[in-house]
């Protein structure tokens, strides 16, 4: 077996002995325990690691991995904060008031990561003390937030419209961390405009970017926390995909969007029914319009300056006013906030018993109805 497969199902190994999220990182020093794995499979693999390592291992621990010519050398750890995962059948279970601690020492990746809601993910997932992979087009402002967040955040530059650019993505979170537990399928663009005007490549774009990307992310991510699933068969992990309101309900002049996030729920549903068998729950967030961001309130091509300029709004002349229209259209008031999307990712991630769902996060301007 490749070595890069047999670091996950080391991971997946020592996270069914300790339920407690790990890293393994490179290592260079020497290692205390060494491993020649000569399997045909991944349970075969998973059995000779667990055979292999001393009962109750105590880390950090140095391990190297062979495989015929190949080798690797990790160091095996916790995270500072990461907890045991409580047994979800105890009733006493995760408190809501330590709903952000369900992240802490895990490992996250988090695509469109450089701006937006994509940012407001990264830092709060950081600073409830996950290392965070933050995947974008954009390089240079994932590299500068990484670099601002420190340790725990490793930028990468990454087109998730482009196969090769995710499966890139996946390897390099696997040599990096040694596997994952939580993937945010965020980036997404908008290209409204007319159906009767719009191009084709307008639209094939939000459709490359909005649904297939999430079909390629969950592929690549997917075959990962499969193979881990292996080794760790009660270890629950998440792919959460960043939907919209606009997933929900149609938009007018907007349906490449609209078309794209509606889509985007039929996958999360699917693949929640396939996935389930690896414990992987996957669940979709919809958030209503994020005022505050760049999409919104940039102030040369933000949302709000084009409608004042197209006389969107009637009777606007101050974007003020195009603002104060599109927050009078929420019975709350208010766009929403990276805060709020966090307070649903916590509860998805703690929440062990649901799946295939998509958590409206809109102030009350999208209601459920089936
Ligand atoms: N802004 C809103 O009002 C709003 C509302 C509901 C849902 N959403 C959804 O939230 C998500 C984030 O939206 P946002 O408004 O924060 O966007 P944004 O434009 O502020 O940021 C998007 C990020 O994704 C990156 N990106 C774009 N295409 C990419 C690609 N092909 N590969 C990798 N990275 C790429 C961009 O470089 C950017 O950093 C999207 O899925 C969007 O549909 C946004």
């Amino acid at each position: 077996m490749r070595t890069d497969d047999l670091l996950v199902l080391l991971r997946g190994v020592l996270l069914d002995a300790h339920a407690t999220p790990v890293v393994l990182t490179p290592a260079t020093s020497e290692p205390s325990i060494t491993i020649d794995v000569d399997a045909s499979d991944a349970a075969e693999a998973a059995q000779l690691l667990r055979d292999a390592l001393p009962a109750g291992l105590t880390l950090p621990a140095v391990v190297c991995l062979t495989s015929g010519e190949d080798r690797v050398t990790v160091t095996a750890r916790h995270l500072p904060g990461a907890v045991p995962v409580p047994d979800p059948r105890d009733g006493a279970a995760g408190s809501a008031a330590s709903r952000a601690g369900v992240v802490a020492g895990r490992v996250a990746l988090v695509t469109g990561g450089a701006q937006g809601f994509g940012e407001g993910i990264v830092r709060a997932l950081h600073a409830s003390g996950a290392w965070v992979f933050i995947a974008d087009l954009n390089l240079d402002g994932a590299t500068a937030l990484a670099k601002e967040l420190g340790e725990r955040a490793t930028a990468v530059g990454c087109n998730v419209a482009d196969e090769d650019s995710v499966a890139h993505l996946a390897a390099t979170i696997v040599a990096t961390c040694g596997g994952i537990d939580l993937v945010v399928s965020n980036a997404g663009i908008a290209r409204a405009g007319s159906v009767l005007e719009q191009d084709l490549a307008a639209f094939a774009l939000s459709t490359d970017v909005n649904y297939t990307a999430f079909f390629l992310v969950t592929k690549h991510l997917g075959r990962v926390l499969r193979l881990q699933n292996v080794a760790a068969p009660d270890w629950a992990t998440d792919i959460i995909q960043i939907n919209s309101k606009s997933g929900l309900v149609g938009s007018n002049r907007n349906g490449a969007y609209a078309g794209s996030k509606f889509g985007g729920i039929g996958l999360v549903q699917s693949f929640a029914l396939e996935l389930v068998e690896s414990r992987i729950k996957v669940n979709a967030i919809c958030p209503g319009n994020f005022f505050d961001g760049p999409l919104w309130s940039d102030p040369v091509n933000g949302l709000f300056v084009q409608y004042l300029r197209s006389g969107k709004v009637p009777g606007a002349t101050e974007v003020e006013e195009v603002r104060a229209f599109y927050e009078s259209k929420v019975p709350m008031g208010r766009g929403a906030l990276g805060a709020d999307v966090m307070r649903a990712l916590y509860y998805i991630v703690e929440q062990a018993y649901e799946t295939g769902q998509a958590v409206p996060v809109t102030g009350g301007q999208v209601m459920l109805s089936s």
